[in-house]
C-alpha cells in the first residue's frame, strides 16, 4: 500500500468517492469550493493506492492562514475490506507531517439526533473512530450543537448588566479567569497542554482570526460596576456563531449565562444575522440548559475525536 497526497490526474475517482456521502463532512461542491479557498489543499487531501489503484482517501479541512489542516473532514474507502487500519494509516501519515510539540489535530463527526438509534449511523461512525483512536485521536467528546432563528423568539435584553468593549488585555485576562471550572472539555486539555495562560491565549488567538468582527466583543458589568464576564458574538465560514461566554467563577449561579447569550443573540441579529449557530459540550449542562431558555434549539451533535494531550 502506498499512501501520499493528492495529485491533478487523482480529481475524477476523488469526486467519485465524495460523492457517497456517508457521514462526512465533505461534499463534492464544498471540495471543489474550499480547493479553490484554500480550506481544503491538495496537500492536505491523502489517498492510499494499491497496485496504482486508490482505495481510500482522507479529505482534510483548515484555515486559510495556517500551514496545517485543523480537523478531517471525511474518510472513504473504494473497496469492501476493513476500512479501520487503512484509515489509520491515512491519518497517522497526515499527522506525521505536523512538527513536534505542535497541537495536534481533530476529527469532527456531525451527526443528527438520536444517532445511537439508527444503526446505519452507528456502522458508519464506529470504524471511523476507531481508525481516528488506533492513530492517536483517542479521547472523544459529545457536543450539542444548538442553532437560533428569528421565529424562535429574540431573547430580551439585559436589565441587570451593562456591556463594553475592551482592549486584547482586558479580554486575555477575564479568558484566564473564566477558566476557572470551566465545565468544557476543550478548555481542560488547554489547559493541561500549555497551562491556564496559554490556553487563554490560544482562546485569544483562535476568536481573533475568526471571521467575526473584534469590535463586537463586550465586557459585562453588574449594577455595582463588579466585572461579571464577558459576550463575543463571532463567525466563522459558516455564518453567525455564538462564538464564547464566559461568567467569573465568583458569579455563576445568577444565571448571568442567559444575560450574555441574550446580548450576543441581539448583537448579531443587529448585524443582519437570521441564524446563529453554537455548540457546547454534553457535559457542560448549565450552558446547554442557557441555550435552551433562550431560545436555541438543538439541532444536531458534533463528535470529536482528539489526542488525549491536546
Ligand atoms: C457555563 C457558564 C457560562 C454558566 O454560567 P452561570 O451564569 O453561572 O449559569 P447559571 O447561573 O445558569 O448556572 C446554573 C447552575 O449551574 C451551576 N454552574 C454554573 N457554572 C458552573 C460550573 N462551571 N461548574 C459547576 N457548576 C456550575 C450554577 O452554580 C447553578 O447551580 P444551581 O442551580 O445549583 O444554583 C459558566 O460556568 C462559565 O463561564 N463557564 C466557563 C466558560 C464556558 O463554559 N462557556 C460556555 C462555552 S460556549
Amino acid at each position: 500500500m502506498n499512501i501520499r497526497t493528492l495529485v491533478e490526474a487523482d480529481l475524477d475517482t476523488i469526486i467519485a468517492l465524495l460523492g457517497n456521502q456517508s457521514i462526512n463532512t465533505a461534499t463534492v461542491d464544498r471540495f471543489k469550493q474550499y480547493l479553490e479557498t484554500g480550506a481544503y489543499r491538495h496537500e492536505w487531501t491523502w489517498v492510499a493506492e494499491r497496485d496504482g489503484a486508490i482505495i481510500a482517501l482522507a479529505v482534510w479541512w483548515g484555515m486559510e492562514q495556517f500551514d496545517h489542516p485543523l480537523s478531517i473532514d471525511g474518510l472513504y474507502l473504494a473497496t469492501d475490506e476493513d476500512p479501520v487500519p487503512v484509515w489509520t494509516e491515512l491519518i497517522r501519515h497526515t499527522l506525521a507531517t505536523f512538527p513536534a510539540g505542535a497541537e495536534q489535530p481533530e476529527y469532527h463527526i456531525f451527526l443528527p439526533n438520536g444517532w445511537r438509534d439508527q444503526p446505519e449511523i452507528v456502522a458508519a461512525q464506529e470504524p471511523r473512530l476507531a481508525a481516528a483512536a488506533a492513530a492517536g485521536l483517542s479521547e472523544t467528546t459529545e457536543r450539542l450543537r444548538y442553532e437560533w432563528r428569528p421565529e424562535y423568539g429574540l431573547p430580551a435584553r439585559s436589565t441587570r448588566l451593562r456591556f463594553e468593549p475592551a482592549d486584547d488585555e482586558a479580554f486575555l485576562d477575564v479568558f484566564r479567569r473564566v477558566i476557572q471550572g470551566s465545565l468544557d472539555a476543550a478548555t481542560a486539555r488547554a489547559v493541561a497542554r500549555v497551562g491556564v495562560d496559554g490556553a487563554a491565549k490560544e482562546d485569544l488567538e483562535i476568536y481573533l482570526s475568526m471571521p467575526g468582527e473584534r469590535s463586537w466583543w463586550r465586557l459585562a458589568y453588574d449594577a455595582a460596576g463588579a466585572l461579571v464576564g464577558f459576550a463575543l458574538p463571532s463567525a466563522n465560514n459558516g455564518g453567525p456563531v455564538v462564538g464564547y461566554l464566559g461568567v467569573l467563577a465568583e458569579h455563576r449561579g445568577k444565571g448571568y449565562s442567559d444575560d450574555l447569550l441574550a446580548e450576543i443573540t441581539q448583537l448579531l441579529v443587529e448585524t443582519g444575522a437570521e441564524q446563529i449557530r453554537a455548540d457546547t459540550d454534553l457535559t457542560n449542562k448549565p450552558m446547554a440548559a442557557s441555550f435552551e431558555r433562550q431560545g436555541y434549539r438543538n439541532f444536531a451533535v458534533r463528535l470529536v475525536a482528539t489526542h488525549p494531550l491536546n
